[in-house]
């Protein structure tokens, strides 16, 4: 990787990218010869925001590679409550960690917490900004189930607050990837984001509705509306339950169609489809594993 840090996909190379999910194939076909790669050292973890999945797997995959986890603990009971700026809080977990794994409800504080410590950052959420992590573990699952190239990926649901969309799409430039945005006109994509899919030559369209699509697809990933983002409560009543899918939907998709979500899902996704062939949700999620044990192996094995 080019960088010491992992803030914005918009940094990732197809190498970069590349290099990740190959080392992840290797730790998916052999664990065991990662076992003690990075025993000694010690991972940070602040989560200013809730997390489940993501801080749940940086902390398994440091603990598969032989490593350990410091974790800041529930804001209530860490010195943000004291009023201690961001700066101060990565300056001081620096010292006591090899790398940091940040998630913080600003857009933009993992550029700017970077800019103060030296070890390797890895930007897990920065409000509705970028989910760099995530989008490695996406693009694997999506490797495995229906390849990068020659691709048309339906990304659906809340665009606009959505950080995984943002990542995802922008990593998706450096494939032959069709890319179809499917959503209610208040949650198009950002205008950077459209921005910068634009200067990079994407092959994107944007919809309202998902029938018009639908039987293109190769993968169909459902995001959840950011009922946390949005300024207005009304505003989030206005498109919640909308682009929900059942299996009744999915008669109109082709049969090997992979359907894949960040989670957690509320209610867009319905349970009927969980037992069918085309639902690969858990799967992405379990392949968080072996995604961030190579991401941290080899922001851990550069020489500093
Ligand atoms: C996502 C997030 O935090 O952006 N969750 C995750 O990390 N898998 C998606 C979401 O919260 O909807």
């Amino acid at each position: 990787m080019r960088q010491d840090h992992l803030i914005s996909a918009s940094h990732l190379s197809r190498e970069d990218i590349e290099a990740v999910l190959d080392r992840a194939a290797d730790i998916d076909d052999d664990p065991a010869a990662f076992r003690q790669r990075h025993a000694g050292k010690v991972l940070g973890l602040c989560f200013f925001e809730p997390s489940t999945r993501t801080r749940m797997s940086f902390d398994s995959a440091m603990k598969r590679l032989g490593g350990q986890t410091v974790d800041m603990g529930p804001v209530e009971s860490s010195s943000v409550k004291k009023g201690e700026t961001l700066a101060d809080t990565v300056r001081v977990v620096e010292g006591y960690a090899d790398a940091l794994v940040l998630r913080h409800p600003s857009e933009g504080a993992a550029t700017m917490a970077s800019e103060f410590v030296d070890v390797p950052l890895v930007n897990a959420g920065d409000g509705a900004g970028q989910h760099p992590s995530q989008t490695l573990l996406d693009l694997y699952t999506i490797r495995e189930n229906a390849g990068l190239d020659d691709l048309t990926i339906g990304i659906m649901g809340d665009l606009k607050y959505g950080r995984t969309v943002h990542s995802l799409a922008e990593a998706l430039t450096n494939f032959d990837a069709s890319q179809h945005f499917i959503s209610p006109e208040s949650l198009r994509l950002p205008r950077n984001v459209r921005y910068d899919l634009h200067a990079s030559g994407a092959q994107v369209r944007e919809h309202t509705e998902l029938d018009e699509v639908l039987p293109e697809l190769d993968v169909l990933y459902v995001t959840r509306i950011q009922r946390e983002r949005f300024p207005d409560e009304n505003e989030y009543r206005k498109v919640a339950g909308q682009y929900q899918i059942d299996s009744e939907t999915l008669e109109a998709a082709a049969d090997d169609l992979t359907i894949m979500h960040p989670l957690p899902r509320v209610d867009e996704i319905s349970p009927d489809i969980d037992d069918t062939d085309h639902a690969t949700y858990f799967e992405q999620a379990h392949n968080g594993i072996p995604v961030r044990m190579a991401l941290l192996d080899i922001l851990l094995s550069q020489d500093r």
